[in-house]
């Protein structure tokens, strides 16, 4: 900390790990960067503990804080997602002059930072909803931000983001998303996407633990291994981890001890129910959020167990060695559904809310800092580059040929994990959706026959122009509609 009256360059409010780790990562880059929390105790202590890392400006309040500042001035909010945000917001920006900017970095339901976008707009200020992924460790030395707002409000604020982000390939992992939502709502996809990544990765655990018979430790080495490949992840690196870690205090695999029961903090769900607004089908991020809901009904988990027995899978470690190579495929075919289907829905997004969003930029800037980061986002990037009109992502030439290599594996896997009585809701959803998609034929044919006969609500035909019913109640001649 400095004792020089020089205006502060950027603002953060709200000191609780977030905000107090992305303030010191601002300091430890050079800013001078003016800091306030509610409660005021916060703020003595990350000046008492972290103080030393850089030049920080302690503000008691909010006005203070807003005096502190060059204009226009940059403030961010790292509070509590929801009520408490536009409380801070009501209470700031009274204080503000036009062209002032307020960036809220918390977890902010897209449509919540729409209308505060627009309602600061009005008062001649800008708003940035950015998401900001990693955590508390990404906040402190790099996370991946996505920024929503105005291109003018990114002049000012792009280059402050950008340094203080993670840096893939001397890239940083931070571009302008697009107007108002769009930075919000890219981060609640990814968080979708993190939800699908994790489910698929435990199904894949689950299959090798309960039908090739291998323990985490042996699982372990098996991500381990998955990891210098095309899985090549934070999230397959963390397992490796996890899986590897004995329980101090029972000396038995820890994942062994813990409840069998995921949480969830509502972004997996919040995405789910934005893709059904919008009609696109997110199948796997649905059924990892189904998934974390199914595992915490405890009783009724344990009424089907009274009532059916738990399925009997009986491991064979002579088939192991093949499992795990067709775990690892399907794995993999899983997964480029599951980024297909989110880069669809963010696809869907733009369209409808006008944000023009390069499909490309957001996987560039997931390679580094945030929970899903991957070598595959380096694949994903390249097929935008090369078509950003890209009808899917599964008819990319590269992951085309993947997917293809990957099929019959994928399709052994679903078959022995049923067979088996092993959930594998994922992997099941992956396949049926590709299915689907390259079926020349779906049997929507017969619900729109279903839906004309009980409700008229007419159909297309396959051989000419025109909607048509059929008097199913009369002669059962057909009429245009
Ligand atoms: N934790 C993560 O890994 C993570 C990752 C990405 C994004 N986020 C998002 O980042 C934001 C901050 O997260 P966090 O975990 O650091 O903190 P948090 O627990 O979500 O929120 C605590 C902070 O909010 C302040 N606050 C609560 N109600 C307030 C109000 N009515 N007026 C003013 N301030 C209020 C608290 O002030 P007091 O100290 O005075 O109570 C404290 O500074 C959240 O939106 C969160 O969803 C978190």
């Amino acid at each position: 900390m400095t004792t020089s009256e020089a205006p502060a360059r950027i603002a953060v409010t709200g000191l609780a790990v977030m905000g107090s780790n992305l303030a010191r990562n601002l300091a430890r880059h050079g800013y001078r960067v003016a800091v306030h929390n509610r409660s005021s105790a916060r703020t003595k202590a990350l000046i008492e503990e972290h103080g030393h890392e850089g030049d920080f400006v302690p503000a008691e309040t909010l006005e203070e804080l807003v005096a502190s500042l060059q204009t226009p001035r940059q403030i961010i909010i790292m509070v509590k997602a929801g009520a408490p945000t536009d409380a801070v917001i009501d209470e700031l920006v009274p204080l503000l002059e036009p062209g002032d900017m307020v960036i809220d970095g918390g977890n902010a339901h897209y449509a919540d930072t729409r209308r505060r976008e627009a309602a600061l707009r009005e008062a001649g200020l800008h708003f940035v909803g950015a998401g900001i992924s990693g955590g508390e460790e990404g906040a402190l030395n790099g996370p991946s931000i996505m920024p929503g707002g105005s291109k003018e409000s990114y002049q000012h604020l792009g280059p402050v983001l950008e340094s203080i982000a993670a840096q893939v390939d001397g890239v940083p992992c931070c571009v302008h998303v697009g107007p108002d939502g769009a930075g919000h709502f890219v981060k609640m996809v990814h968080n979708g996407i993190e939800y699908a990544d994790m489910q698929l990765i435990a199904e894949a655990y689950d299959l090798l633990n309960r039908v090739g018979g291998m323990t985490p430790t042996q699982i372990a080495e098996v991500f381990r291994g998955w990891n210098s490949g095309d899985l090549e992840s934070y999230l397959v690196e963390i397992t490796a981890e996890v899986l590897g870690h004995f329980d101090p205090e029972t000396g038995v695999p820890l994942v062994d001890v813990i409840a069998d029961e995921a949480e969830q903090k509502g972004t997996g769900r919040w995405t789910v129910q934005e893709a059904l607004e919008l009609g696109v089908p997110v199948t796997g991020i649905a059924e990892a959020v189904f998934a974390r809901s199914l595992s915490g009904r405890v009783e009724q988990r344990k009424a089907a167990r009274e009532a059916f027995g738990s399925p009997e899978v009986l491991a064979s470690e002579r088939i192991a060695d093949q499992l795990v190579e067709d775990v690892r495929q399907a794995l993999y075919a899983s997964k480029v559904v599951a980024y297909a289907q989110g880069f669809d829905q963010m696809r869907a997004a733009s369209a409808e809310y006008g944000w023009d969003l390069d499909l490309g930029a957001m996987a560039t800037i997931w390679r580094g800092g945030c929970i899903i980061r991957a070598r595959f986002l380096d694949r994903i990037r390249e097929a935008y580059d090369k078509d950003p009109n890209l009808a899917s992502l599964l008819v990319d030439e590269y992951f085309r040929d993947a997917v293809r290599d990957a099929e019959a594996a994928w399709r052994r896997v679903v078959v022995g994990a049923v067979e088996a009585g092993v959930p594998v809701p994922g992997f099941v959803s992956a396949l049926a959706y590709y299915d689907a998609l390259r079926s020349e034929r779906l049997p929507a044919s017969l619900v729109q026959g279903l839906r004309d006969f009980f409700g008229a609500h007419t159909y297309r035909r396959t051989d000419r122009e025109g909607s048509f019913h059929t008097l199913w109640s009369g002669d059962r001649s057909q009429v245009d509609a």
